[in-house]
């Protein structure tokens, strides 16, 4: 077969529902575009570890503080199940999983925006539970249909933990929003504060690169940015109004015969500017990350049988 016709035979099968293994013959570009989506996500949990890990001392009771070790431990499993499919894509291309983690703590691998932010209080952590994993059950949601077999099938496992996460972060805020004036205050405090990085979760509206195109055109992502903002938004918004929180922006409101939701668009060149690497939190979560890889390496040495233990 020449390659057209491999393109063409490729192209029936994801047109016809098919899924493409890991094994089977795909263009490079669907290996690399899959890969970029794929590693991003896997990076993100392994960062979205570390807000919510720093308060696993300061949890108020034993209950949250299970409940908040037993999460952080589930995204950690999450990005280690994500990594097993980003190996499976590298190979061909000669790149290892040492090479994600060497990348990621450089700085030279993307992940969500969100987790460069900081946790000051204990209301954000149910923040982050509830709306950021309520963002990520959104994004992963949509992923769950796609044409690279081996993600969408782990996803229906990690969707189902999201689930349980969301679950977790909602009984924070219903504890807070029903609490002293204090605790509502913290938790409306925490909710102004993730506003923003909350819409920026999405991505800009107006994404439409050459790239984005292919990406929906070879099944690999299925929904655009705007779309996926918008069912977050009828998700989450009537029931942080309904609780009594106030979301910052006056001008959020439903169009009653579009059903689209109208709202303030947050500021652009502070998400372009966290994904170059200048959030308030990313250098500081970075470095976090590589003391875990240099403190760890023994391990791995050992896991791949080196006979010399640094
Ligand atoms: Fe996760
Ligand atoms: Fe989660």
């Amino acid at each position: 077969m020449t390659d057209e016709q491999r393109l063409q035979a490729f192209e029936a099968r994801i047109a016809s529902g098919e899924k493409i293994e890991s094994d089977d013959w795909m263009p490079d570009l669907y290996r690399k575009q899959a890969l970029r989506l794929i590693l991003t996500h896997a990076n993100s949990e392994l960062m979205g570890a570390l807000p919510e890990r720093e308060w696993i001392p300061r949890a108020p009771g034993m209950h949250r503080k299970l409940a908040v070790l037993a999460k952080v431990q589930d995204e950690i499993g999450h990005a280690q199940l994500i990594y097993r499919v980003a190996e499976d894509l590298a190979r061909p291309l000669g790149l290892t999983r040492d090479d994600f983690m060497k990348d990621l703590i450089a700085g030279r691998a993307k992940f969500h925006n969100v987790f460069s932010y900081p946790a000051p209080t204990w209301a954000d952590v149910g923040v982050i539970a509830w709306l950021v994993d309520g963002a990520a059950l959104v994004t992963q949601g949509a992923l769950l249909r796609t044409s690279y077999g081996p993600y969408g099938r782990i996803l229906r496992r990690i969707c189902a933990e999201e689930a349980i996460h969301l679950k977790h972060g909602e009984d924070i805020v219903l504890t807070l929003a029903g609490g002293t004036k204090a605790q509502r205050q913290m938790l409306q405090d925490a909710l102004s504060r993730w506003w923003e990085p909350l819409l920026h979760f999405f991505g800009p509206p107006d994404e439409v690169s050459p790239n984005t195109e292919q990406m929906v055109r070879w099944g690999i992502r299925l929904k655009s940015n705007e779309a996926m903002r918008q069912e977050f938004l009828q998700n989450y918004a009537p029931k942080i109004l309904e609780i009594g929180l106030l979301v910052p922006d006056p001008a959020l409101e439903k169009d009653p015969e579009s059903g689209v939701w109208h709202y303030t668009q947050p500021d652009w060149d502070v998400f372009w500017k966290v994904v170059r690497g200048e959030g308030p939190k990313t250098k500081e979560r970075l470095s976090l990350r590589r003391l875990a890889y240099e403190d760890q390496a023994w391990i791995r040495q050992a896991v791949q049988g080196a006979h010399h233990v640094a």
